[in-house]
């Protein structure tokens, strides 16, 4: 086995340093984990080009130790919500962006810019793009064209074309630079392809070699385990997992611990939608909120899982660590920031480690590396190379296996728990728009959202995180009940209840996509009340449920709205109480006429709703919120 490490080449390690003077430096900001995974791809697959590579996420790095003369730099990074960046880059990007940088502050720099997006957003590209035009602005040069990576068509097919034409211009740019690429090691190896073979250490048996170049090309480089694991005896404190008293602005890091006022079910009981309304409480919080915001809840894995993979690895739930930096690493920031430690064992796995999506290649890639049996290793490591991707597409991104289900998959596998930490990706908020308005509810935050379960096509069956953790501890049924929810707040953005009254409005929202407009219409009622316009404009809104039996939430408000003279129009599509299916756009169809009148006089329109669900001939496209 140690044989196939030379096949398989270990990512050399990131010493900020190094970073800054010697190799190509691959940047990411990344919020839901798709540019982390093509930086480290992408960094995985430098070594093949005789090019050393180290990949950080921007936060893990300061901005003038890397952005210095010399440096060839590939920063990948996406753009969320409304053209902005992910929180893991935000520090980096707002220091590119200051108008008192000097022109030449980047003199030296090589870049090229690889941004993902989702073209149903408004800002498109906004952030990626400001990456590439500052870094310009700021004197540094780029040496390939910007990639743009949209999701609504596919990231691997255009990453993969992007990623063939970069490595000529981007080994020009690091050997213009009398950069050490390649490397010694590799140019020798480049003029004599057997060189490395004839040192004793490194030589590969026939088998490893087959594999390389056969079956197994285009897997990923083995990242060295940046971390290592400080162990603590039986005592030390948790670290502080909530934001400051007197804080206002919330982060995922220092969230406002809201208390739980009501947990309902919205869908009647005999449904098969479980749809709650969740109302919590944050007096004390002095947070200022407005529809059309969303409210970002940290939630915690099941803990019958967490249970399951730690005698699945055979790991002490309650031993306590630290996170700190692997032997020759050296980093000025802390490692793995989203492991709060000292922590627990168990604490690690239940609130910082996302163990339940689909495994990323290069997570399988640390996993197979941990093999003891050849066959599941290579089994793995076929997953991750570029001839598995079919299998990979098949087996992981359908099938959607956890973490728990993959090593039972792989009996042989036993990952030591730092490489294990280091590899797994964290464990996301999920955001949620607000549902109502503080005008309304002052010192109260809602919102209403379906609870997920679902089997994969493979029969595994998955449990949404979030919206089970929010059920189990403070739904109706709740098992493990909590009294607080660690929550903060992310502005909608242009999602926003218009200022002007007597403008017309109108709201599309089916299912659950009708939380935020309840927000607006509460604010909306709380303004006509406090300064009535001379004329309020029209307020429409189409709302569409299977049955009003059933799933017709927030009934008694909507019906409200509509007596009160909030909304001058509501409309709801019922889809399964007559043969033929109504929904909204039918509705907007048969109104069509008057729906062209107010827009024609400047009406203000929204949708909100699973974008997915909704074909592509519907006449909308829009923004989630
Ligand atoms: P259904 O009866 O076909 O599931 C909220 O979930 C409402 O959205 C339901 O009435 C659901 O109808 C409807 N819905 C499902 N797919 C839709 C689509 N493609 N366009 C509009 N509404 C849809």
């Amino acid at each position: 086995l140690p044989a196939l490490d030379k096949a398989f080449p270990a990512l050399k390690s990131a010493t900020e340093e190094d970073a800054a003077m010697k190799k190509l430096l691959v940047l990411y900001g990344s919020q839901t984990g798709n540019s982390a995974e093509i930086a480290k791809e992408f960094a995985g697959e430098c070594p093949e080009h005789g090019i050393e590579a180290t990949v950080m996420a921007m936060e893990e790095t300061k901005f003038d130790k890397v952005m210095v003369p010399g440096v060839v730099t590939v920063v990948v990074v996406s753009s969320t919500g409304d053209g902005e960046p992910p929180d893991n880059c935000a520090k980096f990007y707002s220091q590119l962006g200051r108008r008192k940088n000097p022109p030449d502050l980047l003199k030296g720099v090589k870049y090229a810019v690889l941004g993902l997006g989702d073209q149903n957003y408004s800002a498109f590209m906004a952030v990626p793009r400001h990456f590439h035009i500052r870094m310009e602005e700021c004197g540094a040069t780029p040496f390939y064209r910007r990639g743009e990576a949209d999701e609504t068509e596919g990231l691997e097919e255009y990453v993969d074309q992007w990623k063939e034409g970069i490595w000529a211009p981007l080994k020009k740019a690091l050997q213009e630079k009398d950069m050490n690429v390649p490397t010694k090691a590799a140019a020798a190896e480049a003029e004599d392809p057997e060189a490395s073979d004839k040192k004793p250490k490194a030589k590969a048996p026939a088998a490893s070699k087959a594999l390389t170049e056969d079956k197994l090309m285009g897997v990923p480089a083995l990242p060295v385990c940046r971390v290592a694991l400080e162990w603590h005896q039986d005592g030390t404190a948790e670290a502080a997992q909530t934001a400051a008293p007197g804080a206002s602005d919330y982060t995922v890091e220092a969230p406002f611990m809201a208390t739980v006022v009501e947990c309902k079910r919205l869908t009647a009981t005999d449904s098969d939608r479980d749809v709650l309304h969740l109302a919590l409480g944050i007096a004390g919080s002095g947070v200022k909120y407005s529809p059309g915001d969303s409210l970002g809840v940290m939630p915690s894995n099941d803990p019958d899982l967490v249970n399951k993979i730690l005698t699945r690895l055979g790991l002490d739930g309650e031993k306590r660590f630290s996170v700190c930096a692997a032997e020759g690493q050296q980093t000025e920031m802390a490692l793995l920031p989203h492991i709060r430690t000292p922590c627990s064992i168990r604490s690690a796995f239940a609130h910082s480690v996302d163990i339940t999506t689909a495994l990323r290649k290069t997570t399988l890639r640390v996993l197979a590396e941990h093999c003891s049996e050849q066959t599941e290793r290579v089994q793995l490591l076929s997953l991750c190379s570029r001839g598995g991707r079919d299998d990979y597409s098949k087996e992981i991104t359908i099938g959607q296996p956890g973490l728990l289900e993959l090593l039972n998959q792989f009996p042989s596998c036993n990952p030591p728990l730092a490489p294990l930490l280091d590899a797994l990706p964290k464990l996301n908020p999920r955001m949620y728009s607000l549902s109502c308005a503080q005008e309304e509810n002052p010192e109260q935050a809602h919102v209403a959202f379906s609870v997920v379960n679902f089997t994969t096509p493979a029969g595994h069956t998955k449990a949404g995180v979030a919206t089970n953790w929010i059920a189990r501890s403070a739904g109706p049924r709740a098992s493990t009940p909590v009294s607080t929810v660690p929550i903060f707040f992310k502005s909608g953005g242009q999602f926003a209840m218009p200022q002007d009254l007597s403008a017309p409005i109108i709201m599309v929202g089916p299912g659950t996509g009708v939380t935020p407009f309840r927000g607006f219409l509460q604010k909306r009622r709380a303004m006509l009340a406090a300064s009535p316009p001379a004329t309020a404009g029209a307020a429409w809104l189409f709302f569409g449920c299977r049955r009003a039996e059933e799933d017709y939430l927030y009934k008694e408000d909507l019906e409200e709205f509509a007596k009160d003279g909030t909304l001058t129009k509501l409309h709801v599509a019922f889809s399964r109480e007559k043969a033929e299916k109504v929904y909204v756009q039918h509705l907007m169809e048969a109104n069509g006429a008057a729906l062209a009148g107010l827009v024609n006089s400047g009406a203000y329109f929204f949708v909100c709703g699973c974008a997915p669900n909704h074909p592509s001939e519907v006449p909308y496209r829009s923004p989630l919120p």
